[in-house]
């Protein structure tokens, strides 16, 4: 299989740490692309001109980092995907799905922001530069690492990607200052192999 990827790119982190936690590294070849000057080859991967991708043995494609870690997770025998449970609505699958969707949102966020940062100063917009950044902080306040499973899911990887991202892209936020608790889970949670095997750097 080959995963086509971005070492800046907190959504092809994810599954590059769970190729990693199931021992994949040998099946899975990472292929590093740029989106920005190589979207044709990008947008015939995935139309969307988006990664990560990951293109199976038979040439079938799976797009959307959510999509691919999970089959990756199944792939290598994995626990990051929890099962359904019947006593709570939200617990078990739906908890882990929904904090991956929040580490997520936060990235897509400061993807944004960065985008936004990025353009001559006349055509920024202070509006959605605040809104981006009141996403983000707002997620941040409401990530208890209390509340994080036990096991290790998909979902605490999401948040260790956002926060690893955050550090990268958007030192300036200084995150740990207002959330302690965030940045001991983080401290620890940060020195799996896997995490630091993966951490963000810009294609060269
Ligand atoms: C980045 O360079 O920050 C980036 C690259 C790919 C996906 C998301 C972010």
């Amino acid at each position: 299989m080959k995963l086509y990827s971005n070492p800046a790119s907190p959504f092809a982190r994810k599954a590059r740490i769970i190729v990693r936690e199931l021992n994949l590294t040998k099946v899975v070849e990472e292929v590093n692309v740029d989106t920005r000057s190589q979207s044709d080859e990008v947008r015939k991967l995935n139309p969307l001109g988006k990664i990560p991708v990951l293109v199976l043995n038979d040439g079938s494609t799976i797009i959307d980092s959510r999509v691919i870690c999970e089959y990756l997770n199944e792939t290598g025998g994995g626990k990051f995907f929890p099962g359904m449970s019947i006593w709570r609505e939200v617990s078990g699958r739906w908890k882990a799905m929904t904090l991956q969707a929040l580490g997520d949102g936060i990235c897509d966020a400061a993807v944004a922001s960065i985008y936004e940062s990025r353009r001559p100063p006349e055509q920024q917009s202070p509006a959605a530069l605040e809104k981006y950044g009141k996403a983000i902080t707002t997620s941040l306040e409401v990530l208890a690492p209390a509340n994080f499973a036990k096991t290790i899911t998909i979902g605490e990887i999401a948040v260790a990607c956002a926060l690893g991202y955050l550090d990268f892209r958007l030192p300036q936020l200084t995150w740990r200052e207002n959330h302690p608790k965030l940045r001991d889970w983080y401290e620890i949670f940060a020195q799996y192999p896997s995490m630091k095997d993966t951490w963000p750097a810009a294609l060269s």
